[in-house]
């Protein structure tokens, strides 16, 4: 059984793969987190309770102690951890939860109700969430205010995950204003851990940055109505000594794509509680009374085997649980992109000689990137006005598409639908369709403003544009981009007091949209993307799948944002192209060989003048290709270590090995070329111990313990930026 309700200790015992969680109705109703880790047995544990705090905390009311101090016992409510830290109460660490009532009575005073264990796991309205899993739901309720919360749990018996979220209840006569809402809380019984988050920018996305967590808070939040390039997320608490792979590591990822926030408090009882859901900056939700508030579902990791093996639990809780079942495990489509050789400049002739260029090689989708609509010129026109432009493509889409598919391949297309530009029909005709505040002047972000999704008239709009351009044309890959951050986030269609529900709405609108566009049409495969990887998130994943992971393609820098990605995110959900050098991003040039080693460790593809190939350029991409599938099952599937780590050293490593253990791929990368450079063993990881594997590049055979512990001496080419790959398959 994987959630079982102890009747006699009141403990409820939560088993996934390789952990158990585990809390308990404590003496005064409330509920009691005690462990979290590790695998245990079913004992009673409540000896773990309380704390040893000593400061002077209110008591809970009616608790009478025998000697009439606190000192050292559970008769405050600072002095327990409780699976959901309410607040108004006289409990001054991080709340999950703020209300106010009509009363301005801002107390959530949660006790234990009852629980029920749901063999089917309940979705969230209007949300995307985890699929499967047995779930424990526990009904929490104020009994004064008739404030209600439900916790939500589910384990999983093949990832080392558990998935939480809270819904907030108003069973009160009057409404409430929810100030904060947020999807958890957790405390881990000790502070001395590391916080690893990713943060970056437009083309420096997802870099690992990792900090002592410390008394006090230590916090990341987006602000912007989508989960960001500025921070991802995702936050990992490691503990201190533990290692990519050994030691004690816990992830928290959302599942969410507004703005969010994660919080590590560092509590003077030396406990870490962790907490975080939908940021309460800006945020207010009004409830009227009987009414429920739904929020985020967080994905909780847990691994003894180091910071990769949480990124690993994350890995196959995505694949198993989260990413469209129509698309796992199913074989990638391999792009050209017209992006970076046409950018806006094409017509329906250059088009063909990008395809024709490729065609045969094994290349079997080509994408027609931004500048095919209205007057698209430039960023500064056209977004909403989802027509073909016939002066560069005469006669439609019809005849580009027949060309595509006569060289055998599959014709793609790019949108960006939660968008409108100041300079288009539509911003014309519905000014009001775009996000401004009354009387104020528009700030556009990269010259256009945000679609107002919050409003149902205008989600029809965008419904509607899409899919007619879908239903006319044979397309069979979308790249739906999304290149702005909100301003002045207001709507004509919320009420004053309901101005501060616009981000979460804005959220609600938005996976209104991927319902309508992305699931309506199931024969299309959907690539994200957000000015590159700005919305690089599990929500977006449950949908799309795949996400362009960067607008940088240069491979030295995308070592970094690759393996920063893969900390939550499977290898087959990073987009990753070959492009052109210099390199449009940092004028670099590195070899073909390194480009296509570096991006072939994803969902791959070119985004470089095809127009211009060579035979020789052609026999180049072909053998890419043909490697590329040899590895793609591992690509698919694989469980991934991080062998060599890019922003340590001047070497970055992924070694991806089966499920089974029979077969593993390396790409190792070395930065620099080093005259009398120090002796280099690449690492091995993940093999059974016991297998003999032969690695047909050394063309060598050795016991998978010594590839493991010995290593690779490395021949690296004598040349910047360079990549080596090994094949191991079991013998
Ligand atoms: C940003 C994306 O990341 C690029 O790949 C490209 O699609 C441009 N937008 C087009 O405007």
């Amino acid at each position: 059984m994987a959630i079982t309700y102890q009747e006699s200790t009141k403990t409820f015992f939560l088993d996934g793969k390789g952990l158990t969680y585990a809390f308990c109705v404590n003496d005064f109703d409330y509920l009691e987190h005690l462990y979290f880790g590790k695998t245990i047995g079913h004992d009673d544990i409540r000896y773990v309770r309380g704390c040893g705090g000593t400061d002077n905390n209110p008591k809970i009311p009616g608790v009478k102690m025998e000697n009439g101090y606190n000192y050292g016992a559970i008769d405050c409510y600072q002095y327990f951890a409780p699976e959901i830290v309410f607040s108004g109460t006289g409990d001054y660490r991080e709340p999950a939860v703020q209300i106010r009532t009509e009363q301005g009575d801002r107390i959530s005073d949660l006790l234990y109700e009852g629980y029920e264990i749901l063999p089917q796991k309940p979705g969230i309205n209007g949300m995307p969430s985890m699929r499967d899993g047995e779930t424990l739901v526990v009904h929490l309720k104020d009994r004064v205010n008739g404030f209600g919360c439900d916790l939500y749990y589910t384990v999983y018996d093949d990832a080392g995950v558990i998935a939480r979220r809270a819904v907030y209840s108003n069973g009160g006569a009057g409404t409430v204003m929810l100030n904060r809402a947020y999807s958890f809380s957790v405390a881990l019984p000790e502070i001395d851990y590391d916080v690893l988050t990713l943060h970056g920018a437009w083309a420096a996305e997802r870099h690992v940055q990792r900090i002592p967590a410390h008394y006090g808070v230590v916090s990341i939040d987006s602000k912007r109505t989508t989960s960001s390039a500025s921070l991802n997320p995702f936050m990992a608490l490691v503990k201190k000594g533990a290692t990519e792979d050994a030691g004690d590591v816990y992830g928290v990822n959302l599942i969410y794509s507004s703005s969010f926030v994660l919080k590590a408090e560092g509590l003077n009882d030396d406990r870490l509680l962790l907490t975080g859901g939908i940021n309460d900056f800006d945020f207010t939700w009004k409830l009227l009374p009987g009414a429920y508030f739904e929020t985020p579902e967080v994905v909780i990791s847990y691994s003894s085997d180091g910071i990769g093996g949480m990124s690993r639990n994350f890995h196959d809780a995505y694949r198993n649980h989260l990413i469209n079942p129509r698309y796992v495990g199913k074989k990638r489509p391999i792009v050209i992109n017209s992006w970076e050789s046409a950018y806006f400049n094409f017509n329906t002739e250059r088009l063909k000689q990008i395809v024709d260029g490729v065609a045969g090689t094994g290349v079997d989708t080509f994408v027609l990137d931004d500048g095919w609509y209205g007057n698209r010129n430039s960023e500064f026109s056209s977004l909403g006005d989802w027509w073909v432009d016939e002066k560069k493509l005469p006669g439609g889409l019809g005849e580009i598409i027949a060309h595509v598919n006569s060289r055998g391949m599959k014709f793609g297309l790019w949108f960006e639908p939660e968008m409108i530009s100041p300079d288009s029909d539509l911003f014309r005709t519905h000014p009001d369709y775009a996000i401004m505040a009354p009387g104020r002047e528009g700030s556009p972000c990269r010259g256009q403003y945000m679609l107002d999704l919050t409003r149902e008239d205008v989600r029809d709009f965008a419904v509607n544009a899409v899919n007619k351009i879908l239903k006319e044309n044979h397309i069979e890959y979308v790249k739906w981009d999304y290149n702005s951050n909100v301003s002045q986030s207001w709507s004509l269609g919320l009420a004053p007091d309901q101005q501060m529900e616009f981000a979460h709405r804005y959220a609600l609108g938005v996976y209104d949209l991927f319902e309508r566009i992305v699931n309506a049409n199931p024969d299309i495969f959907f690539e994200g993307c957000s000015a590159g990887g700005a919305r690089f998130d599990p929500a977006v994943l449950y949908y799309f799948s795949q996400i362009w992971t960067s607008d940088d393609t240069d491979a030295e820098e995308r070592t970094k944002i690759q393996y920063g990605t893969s900390m939550a995110y499977p290898l087959m959900a990073m987009t990753c192209h070959v492009s052109a050098v210099p390199n449009h991003q940092t004028r670099r040039s590195t070899s073909i060989a390194t480009r296509g080693d570096i991006a072939h460790l994803g969902g791959t593809g070119y985004e470089l003048d095809t127009s211009a190939f060579t035979d020789e350029d052609r026999e180049t991409v072909r053998k890419q290709v043909d490697k590329y599938h040899e590895v793609e099952d591992l690509l698919l599937w694989g469980d991934l270590y991080r062998t060599e780590d890019p922003f340590a050293g001047g070497y970055f490593g992924f070694m991806i090995v089966s499920k089974d253990k029979q077969s593993a791929h390396l790409t190792a990368y070395k930065r620099l070329a080093e005259c009398n450079g120090p002796i280099k063993r690449l690492k091995v990881r993940g093999l059974d111990p016991k297998q003999m594997y032969y690695v047909k590049e050394l063309d060598m055979t050795m016991l998978g313990a010594t590839w493991m512990n010995v290593g690779i001496k490395p021949n690296f080419p004598f040349e910047d930026f360079a990549t080596l790959t090994f094949t191991f398959k079991a013998v």
